[in-house]
Order: structure tokens, then C-alpha cells, then sequence
């Protein structure tokens, strides 16, 4: 998709670049781009800048809390797009809406923000969306319950799909779900020329 979008020697963003696995397939797609990557974890970062070292001027990395993203001063307007990828389901739905809505304000007229991540599974239908996702990993909970409790253990807040997809639509963005697998889907958003 990133390639699709003509990036070109412009500039993208990663909320939650972690150890910039996803940012370097992004630079190494796109050779004249360049990323700017977000993560509040200092740990995280340091493995980031070891990966992404070779690209030398190319990447920017910031520590910033994508919970007080509104505090975030990056210059406006120059982002050919965003992305982030398994991330945002560590934010409370309001901090994820509000993500959206402030990277929505930083990309340029055109860009295409770019979701991955995984979404919520209502209790009604667990039994349903565990009955294909056991095939895939083994280890999925055999109850509600436990996969509530890991949710909690790992801090994990899925949002709702289309919920995700409202927040991106309320930002003043085209949206749609591009591939769903499981409980993983992509969400993509275009910001409208005006
Ligand atoms: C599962 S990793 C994904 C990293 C990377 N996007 C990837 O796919 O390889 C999630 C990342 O989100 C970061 N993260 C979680 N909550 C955050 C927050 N509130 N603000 C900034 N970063 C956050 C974590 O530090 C971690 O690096």
C-alpha cells in the first residue's frame, strides 16, 4: 500500500515504531523515503536506532507517550502517510480516536493512514471466532474469561472494528477494512484533497 502511495522522497510516520522491524521493511520498500517513529519506551528505541542505523539521516525517532499525543510538537502537513502497526491496542479508546485524529492533522491532503492491529471479539461470538483461530495458533483460550485474562496481563485494549473505522471516518477520512484475518485486521484511511 505505502508503495502504492508514491512516497517518493517524502517523509512517513510510525506510532509505536518499537524495534523498527516494520519501520526498516518501510524504508527498504521506499528507498528515498524517510520515517519519523514514535514509541514511548526507551528500551524499545534502542533497539529501533540499532536496526535502523544503516539509514543514517533517514529515520527520526521520538520518545513521546501516544496517550498525550496532543502534546506531540512535529511540524504539520509534511507526512505522506502514517502507519501503526500492533500498537494501538495498548491505548484506551479514547486515546486511540484521539491518535487517529491528531495523525489525521500532521499528514499531508491525499496520505493514507494505515492501521494493523488486533480488534476486539464480543463474548457472544467467542466461541465462534475461537473455533477459526485455534487453527491457527493452538494456544488460543478455551473461554471468555481466559482470554480476558490475558488481555489483562498483557495490557491489551482491541478496540471494536468498527468502531476503529468510525474514529478514522469521524477524523474526516475515507475508511475501510482491507483484509481481516482472524482477530488482525488493516484499516486504511485516506485523508481527502480539499
Ligand atoms: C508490539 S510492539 C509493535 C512495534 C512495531 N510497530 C512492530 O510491529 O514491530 C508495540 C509498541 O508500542 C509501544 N507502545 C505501547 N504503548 C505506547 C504508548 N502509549 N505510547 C508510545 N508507544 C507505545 C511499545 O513500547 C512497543 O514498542
Amino acid at each position: 500500500m505505502l508503495r502504492e502511495a508514491r512516497v517518493g522522497g517524502r517523509v512517513v510516520l510510525d506510532l509505536g515504531v518499537g524495534s523498527g522491524l516494520v519501520a526498516e521493511a518501510v524504508l527498504d520498500e521506499l528507498p528515498e523515503a524517510s520515517l519519523v517513529g514514535i514509541d514511548f519506551s526507551e528500551a524499545m528505541l534502542e533497539l529501533a536506532r540499532a536496526r535502523l542505523d544503516r539509514f543514517g539521516p533517514r529515520v527520526h525517532l521520538v520518545r513521546h507517550d501516544l496517550a498525550e499525543i496532543g502534546d506531540l510538537a512535529l511540524p504539520a502537513g509534511r507526512y505522506a502517510a502514517a502507519f501503526s502497526v500492533q500498537t494501538l491496542h495498548h491505548l484506551s479508546d479514547a486515546d486511540k480516536e484521539s491518535a487517529i485524529a491528531w495523525s489525521t492533522g500532521v499528514v499531508e491532503s491525499g496520505a493514507l493512514i494505515v492501521i494493523v492491529d488486533r480488534v476486539a471479539v464480543p463474548e457472544s461470538l467467542f466461541r465462534e471466532w475461537a473455533a477459526v483461530w485455534r487453527r491457527i495458533d493452538p494456544a488460543t483460550p478455551a473461554t471468555y474469561a481466559e482470554y480476558e485474562g490475558q488481555l489483562a496481563c498483557g495490557g491489551d485494549r482491541p478496540a471494536d472494528v468498527h468502531d476503529q473505522l468510525s474514529w478514522l471516518r469521524n477524523a474526516g477520512l475515507d475508511a475501510m477494512c482491507v483484509h481481516a484475518y482472524g482477530n488482525r485486521v488493516v484499516l486504511v484511511g485516506r485523508k481527502p484533497n480539499p
